[in-house]
């Protein structure tokens, strides 16, 4: 565990719902990924979740009892939040939400939240008709407007049988809240829009030529561009991923396609970062039924065409983007690079080895702009991609919007 991920403290508070259960989940996953873990839980949460577990999966006590008399000077309801940078309560239920409105504090959470002295997340989960009540919603409004952050709710199949708004967020994407919580916002306010993943070029309708591209480095790219603040769009090839929270994706299959939403959406962007493994050439002409086995008795031969190169035509434009190109090489990583940047005409450019990144989880990238090379150590595909949000954001104009 690293230093800076250790001096990410946060109060993890449970309310009384059965969505309690999920956060056994993120406490697991906060710990997993280094965060320091001290769990507050409701009397009620106690009914749907035992403190032993969460004890367990913190490595911390579950704390529950304002009146605890291990707290050595009985201000636990201040101490225990006091180093604490982020509170998030997850589940929070509309009865906890309530009394944060009007500053209750009739128990150890709510005490918390009262004596805090860092931002509070919640994360609601309530029955659709308990969210949707007029006081629910004024309630929620108010928590806003006095810089409560919320993760959630989202709408769905809920426990009690009901389809509707109010279901808890599932353990990832509070995760994800989290996360993004703690990133520096150095694109806030900036527009991103960033290609990933392979394309593929159709032969016939049901055949194409693609490539091993994952799309995992594109899609950590759009991630932490939206964790940093910025307004991501992600153009993306067929990947097995989900997409990012917070990025507005739009799907394609083949260059094409690709190039064709990327005209459409870069007007609206300040930084274009092309990740795509795009094809270099497609078909010439598509089959327009399957081709079977016996209908080219002499072998068959496919015609190919050059594909639009869509970073170059962007980076062509009149006024473009700050313009980021990747390139993955087998071999001679530096001399190529240098060369793909210039022949380019962008001023980032990231280079890794194919054999080392094509979908791998960790990446080692090195980064050439005027200056020079930057190496990024090796490391996960989202450590590079903050890595390389951080050099970014740093070589653009100040106040450019
Ligand atoms: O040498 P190459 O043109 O393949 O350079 C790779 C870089 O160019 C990558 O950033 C890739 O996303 C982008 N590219 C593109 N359109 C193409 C081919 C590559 O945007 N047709």
């Amino acid at each position: 565990m690293t230093a800076k991920m250790a001096s990410k403290r946060i109060l993890l508070g449970l309310t009384g719902g059965i969505a309690a259960y999920k956060s056994a989940q993120l406490a697991r996953l906060l710990v997993k990924s280094g965060y320091d873990v001290r769990v507050a839980m409701t009397e009620s949460a106690c009914r749907f979740i035992t403190p032993v577990t969460l004890q367990a999966l913190s490595g911390q006590t579950a704390w529950t009892d304002l009146w605890d008399a291990r707290i050595p000077d009985n201000m636990g309801h201040i101490e225990l939040s006091r180093d604490r940078e982020l509170i998030v309560v997850a589940p929070a239920s509309a009865n906890f939400m309530a009394k944060v409105v009007h500053g209750l504090a009739d128990d150890l959470l709510t005490t918390l939240c009262l004596a805090r002295d860092c931002p509070l997340m919640v994360a609601p989960a309530m029955n659709r008709q308990m969210w949707d009540n007029p006081a629910t919603q004024r309630n929620a409004a108010q928590l806003r407007k006095d810089g409560v952050l919320f993760a959630g709710p989202d709408s769905g199949d809920q426990a009690c049988g009901e389809t509707g708004m109010g279901r808890m967020l599932e353990p990832e994407e509070i995760f994800e809240e989290i996360e993004a919580f703690f990133q520096p916002k150095v694109l806030a306010g900036r527009r991103v829009l960033v290609t990933a993943g392979p394309t593929v070029e159709p032969i016939d309708p049901v055949r194409g030529i693609t490539n091993s591209s994952s799309g995992k480095m594109g899609y950590a790219i759009a991630r932490a561009a939206r964790q940093a603040g910025a307004q991501v769009t992600l153009v993306s090839g067929p990947t097995a991923l989900a997409t990012p929270a917070g990025v507005a994706r739009i799907d394609v299959q083949s260059a094409q396609q690709m190039f064709d939403a990327v005209k459409k959406a870069v007007p609206a962007a300040d930084i274009f970062i092309a990740v795509a493994a795009v094809a270099d050439y497609r078909v010439a002409s598509q089959a327009k039924q399957k081709i079977k086995k016996g209908d080219r008795k002499a072998g068959m031969t496919l015609e190919l065409v050059e594909n639009p190169d869509i970073l170059g035509y962007v980076a062509k434009l009149p006024k473009p983007p700050f313009c980021v190109g990747f390139a993955a090489e087998t071999e001679k990583l530096a001399a190529h690079a240098m060369e793909k940047r210039a022949k380019k005409g962008i001023p980032l450019l990231a280079a890794n080895l194919a054999q080392h990144a094509l979908g791998a989880d960790d990446n080692e990238i090195t980064l050439f702009d005027a200056k020079g090379e930057h190496l990024l150590g090796r490391g996960s595909k989202i450590d590079q991609a903050r890595k390389l949000v951080a050099h970014v954001a740093a070589m653009l104009p100040r106040g450019k919007r």
